[in-house]
């Protein structure tokens, strides 16, 4: 492959970004696997590591990863976008290293102190925050994190001030603003449980169907224009509709929690009509990705990059879209809430839209901050292959959650009488709890095979080949 380098020295810092993002994804999946094990071996690693410590280190180092992958992948994509050296590199690597040791002590402390002995020790009575579902972090880690985010958001916000302002900085800006600010209803936990559950809604569902859409939109935005070279004008007046849409829909979508937890009856209809058309953005998003790579104007060397952006395009709107659609609709979700139909959704999203989305930054920006335009054919062949397969690894996880969902309904929830008890339910519902676990030691398979992709140098003959390929296609 040609040799590359980047174009401003201050984006080497988006390595170590992408790496720890990386090493804490491995980790995410190897404690998602045993929670899989757990629920069909009641006893598996009892007492050392139960299921509810388990699950916290499973969504908390899911939510910890993709926030380094985002922050690694604006100190790579503002620098270039705005033509000016970062505002603080060394800034940066001072946040990281922060950032790092502050999410490992805290997963420690998950693993090795019971939680409310951690909640005491960490002065949750003088302000209590803790408790709540991917919100677990005791109080000095989520000041942490805000400072974290605040000498972050800074440093980006000073690049892009004294640079070139274009769209796609300006969307990921706008978005990691609004992470940053809807971070900070998770200091409002009220004892009365209809406001606590609200406020919990205002970080969980703003972040992921609002802000997060923004940040998704411009990265996928950003390694489009790359790959394609097709002209920003078009990519441009995508982004603005697709950030129009995905605000729309996503801010009063946010009724579709509101539906069974005390709130006034007018949600069942806000939240059904305003989340129903919350699939658009990401259809518009699957549209633009095709679009693009129609209208390509150059064969970039890494299409790798390309496919795992085509990836989240098209996978994030089966998850969050359509997954999420199913039970969107009051009428449904009154029989389908919190059950096995969730956790699909909750699955295929979170992996379609944010998972991808970052491995296609990471994808794109690794070989050249490692100093190549493209990794070597065969790493790309083997990061292409891991892509299916760990994309079909969550494909029978999701599947099979969807059937245990479906039956889990059928027995549990619709009978008017008679109905199955919730144990009993679980019991009926093994054989796809198995299959679960299938999917997800292929996915950690998948995940193996990316890492490994990394290690892969270019095959004896590769060296002058793919030059030839690249001089003649620049003649062309
Ligand atoms: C990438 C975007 C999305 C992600 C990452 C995501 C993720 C999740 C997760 C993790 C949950 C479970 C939360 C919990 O109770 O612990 C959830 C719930 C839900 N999501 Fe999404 N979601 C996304 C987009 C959507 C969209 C576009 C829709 C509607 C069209 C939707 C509809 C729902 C509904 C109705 C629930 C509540 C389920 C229940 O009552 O149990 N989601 N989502
Ligand atoms: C990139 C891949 C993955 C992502 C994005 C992810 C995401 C999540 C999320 C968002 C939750 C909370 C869901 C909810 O409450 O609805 C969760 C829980 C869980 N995940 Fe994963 N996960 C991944 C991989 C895995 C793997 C490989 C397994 C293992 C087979 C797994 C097993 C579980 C289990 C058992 C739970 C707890 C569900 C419950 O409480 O009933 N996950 N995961
Ligand atoms: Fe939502």
């Amino acid at each position: 492959m040609q040799p590359a380098t980047i174009k401003y020295q201050s984006q080497a810092v988006a390595k170590l970004y992408f790496i720890a993002a990386l090493g804490l994804f491995t980790g995410q999946i190897v404690f998602g696997l045993s929670l899989g094990l757990q629920y069909v071996i009641g006893d598996f690693l009892f007492p050392a590591i139960p299921f509810n410590i388990a699950r916290m280190v499973h969504t908390n180092l899911l939510i910890v990863w993709l926030l380094f992958g985002f922050m690694g992948a604006a100190y790579y994509m503002v620098p270039e976008e705005s033509e000016t050296e970062l505002y603080s590199p060394l800034f940066a690597k001072v946040l990281f290293w922060v950032f790092l040791a502050a999410g490992a002590a805290t997963i420690l402390g998950y693993l090795l102190v019971p939680y409310a002995k951690l909640a005491e020790m960490t002065g949750n009575d003088l302000l209590a925050t803790m408790g709540r579902e991917f919100l677990e972090q005791p109080l000095p880690t989520k000041l942490g994190i805000v400072v974290v985010a605040l000498g972050f958001l800074f440093n980006i916000s000073m690049t892009v001030l004294k640079g070139r302002k274009t769209a796609i900085s300006m969307v990921l800006l706008m978005g990691l603003w609004g992470l940053a600010l809807m971070f900070l209803f998770s200091f409002v936990n009220p004892s009365n449980l209809v406001r606590d559950k609200m406020y919990w809604w205002f970080v969980v569902h703003l972040w992921v169907e609002g802000t997060w859409e923004l940040i998704m939109a411009s990265l996928l935005a950003f390694v489009l224009v790359k790959t394609t070279g097709v002209d920003r004008e078009v990519i441009d007046k995508w982004m603005y509709m697709i950030v129009a849409f995905a605000l729309i829909t996503g801010i009063l979508g946010t009724g579709h929690h509101f539906y069974f937890i005390g709130l006034p009856g007018y949600w069942h209809w806000v939240g059904s009509v305003f989340s129903a058309m919350e699939p658009i953005p990401f259809f518009m998003m699957t549209l633009f990705a095709f679009n693009m790579v129609q209208r390509r104007r150059r064969e970039h060397p890494n299409q790798a990059a390309v496919l795992w952006a085509v990836g989240t395009a098209v996978i994030g709107f089966l998850g969050a879209g359509v997954w999420g659609f199913i039970h969107t609709l009051s009428t449904v979700n009154y029989y389908t809430h919190g059950s096995q139909v969730t956790a699909a959704h909750g699955h295929l999203a979170f992996y379609g839209a944010y998972v991808l989305v970052v491995l296609a930054i990471i994808s794109y920006a690794m070989p050249i901050l490692r100093g190549r335009e493209a990794n070597p054919l065969r790493a790309q062949r083997v990061e292409m292959w891991s892509f299916w397969i760990m994309s079909i690894g969550m494909a029978v996880m999701v599947l099979a959650l969807s059937g245990a969902g479906i039956l889990q309904v059928w027995l549990q929830r619709m009978p008017t009488t008679g109905a199955m008890p919730f144990m009993a339910t679980q019991d009926q519902l093994v054989f796809f709890y198995w299959v679960r676990v299938a999917g997800g030691v292929m996915f950690l398979l998948g995940l193996l095979a990316y890492l490994s992709s990394f290690f892969i140098g270019p095959a004896a003959d590769e060296e002058s080949l793919s030059l030839g390929v690249s001089t003649r296609l620049q003649r062309a």
